[in-house]
C-alpha cells in the first residue's frame, strides 16, 4: 500500500472512508502495527502512563516524546506519524509552539503533531501551520487538563466544543481527535467541520477512531475506561510465558539441547 499522506487524511472524509489510528511508542509495535495497516500512528504522551508508569501525562518531555518518536519512525512504512506536544512546550506562545512542533518533525521525523484545546489554541496552531507543519486539534476530555477538570470525565459541553472544532478547523488543522464526548454531540461536531475527526469514547460517528495501543492488547490493567475494547489479551499470554520460563530455568529444563551450542 502506498504511504499515508495528510492530504490522503482529509480526503478520506469526503469518501466516507473511516479512519484507523493506534497509538506506539517504539519500533517493534510501530512495524506490527505498520504491517497490520493503520492509517496513522499516534505517538501520544499517554507514554506517560502506559510506558512511564505515572498517574498522568503532565511529567512527560518534548525529548521524550522526540525519543520514542524516532524509535517508531524507523518502523514504520506507511503510516502517518503524529507526535503529541506535552504540557507546557506549546501554551506558553505560537511561537514556543512552532519550536516544540519542528523539533518533534526534524528530530524525531514526524509527519504532524498534535496539541489540545480549541479557541484557546488556535493562535499555536495557525503558527505551526504556518510553517508547514501539519496539526491535528484535540477536544473534549483533554488529559494535559486533568487538574482543571477533576478527572478523567465525559466532557458534555455542547456550544464551546462546536466552537473549538471551529476554532481549530478555521486555525488550519487536518484533523481533531474527539476525546470522551458523547456519542450523539461528537456526531454533530463531525458533521459541522470539513476535517476528520477521530474519536476515543466519542462513537461511531466519527470520521476514524484511535485506541490506546496497551489498552486495546489488554496490556494495561490498571485503567479501564468504558470506551476501551480489548482486541487481545496478551497480558495473560506474557505473565504465563514468563512464568513458565522462570520454572523451566529453576528446573534445569531450559536450555534444552535444541537451544544450547555444540561442541
Ligand atoms: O496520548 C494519547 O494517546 C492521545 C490519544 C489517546 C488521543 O492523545
Ligand atoms: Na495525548
Amino acid at each position: 500500500a502506498k504511504p499515508m499522506t495528510v492530504p490522503e487524511f482529509i480526503a478520506a472524509k469526503g469518501r466516507g472512508q473511516k479512519l484507523a489510528v493506534l497509538t506506539a511508542y517504539d519500533f517493534t509495535s510501530a512495524r506490527l502495527l505498520d504491517q497490520a495497516g493503520v492509517d496513522a500512528i499516534l505517538i501520544g504522551d499517554s507514554l506517560g502512563m502506559v510506558v512511564q508508569g505515572n498517574p498522568h501525562c503532565l511529567t512527560v518531555t518534548l525529548d521524550e516524546m522526540i525519543y520514542h518518536t524516532r524509535c517508531v519512525a524507523r518502523g514504520t512504512q506507511r503510516a502517518l506519524l503524529i507526535t503529541d506536544l506535552p504540557f507546557m512546550t506549546y501554551q506558553v506562545s505560537p511561537e514556543q509552539a512552532l519550536i516544540s512542533a519542528g523539533r518533534a518533525i526534524q528530530e524525531g521525523g514526524a509527519h504532524a503533531v498534535k496539541l489540545e484545546g480549541g479557541e484557546r489554541s488556535a493562535d499555536a496552531i495557525a503558527k505551526v501551520v504556518s510553517a508547514d507543519i501539519p496539526v491535528m486539534g484535540h477536544l473534549g476530555l483533554t488529559p494535559q487538563s486533568i487538574h482543571r477538570m477533576g478527572g478523567f470525565k465525559v466532557q458534555r459541553a455542547e456550544e464551546q466544543l462546536l466552537r473549538d472544532a471551529k476554532a481549530v478547523e478555521q486555525a488550519g488543522a487536518f484533523s481533531i481527535v474527539l476525546e470522551c464526548i458523547p456519542a450523539e454531540l461528537a456526531k454533530k461536531i463531525s458533521d459541522s467541520i470539513a476535517i476528520p475527526t477521530i474519536g476515543i469514547g466519542a462513537g461511531v460517528g466519527c470520521d476514524g477512531q484511535v485506541l490506546v495501543y496497551h489498552d486495546v492488547l489488554g496490556l494495561f490493567g490498571e485503567f479501564r475506561p468504558k470506551f476501551v475494547k480489548r482486541y487481545a489479551e496478551l497480558g495473560p499470554i506474557i505473565h504465563d510465558a514468563a512464568a513458565r520460563y522462570c520454572e523451566e530455568v529453576r528446573q534445569g529444563r531450559f536450555p534444552d539441547a535444541d537451544h544450547q551450542f555444540k561442541s
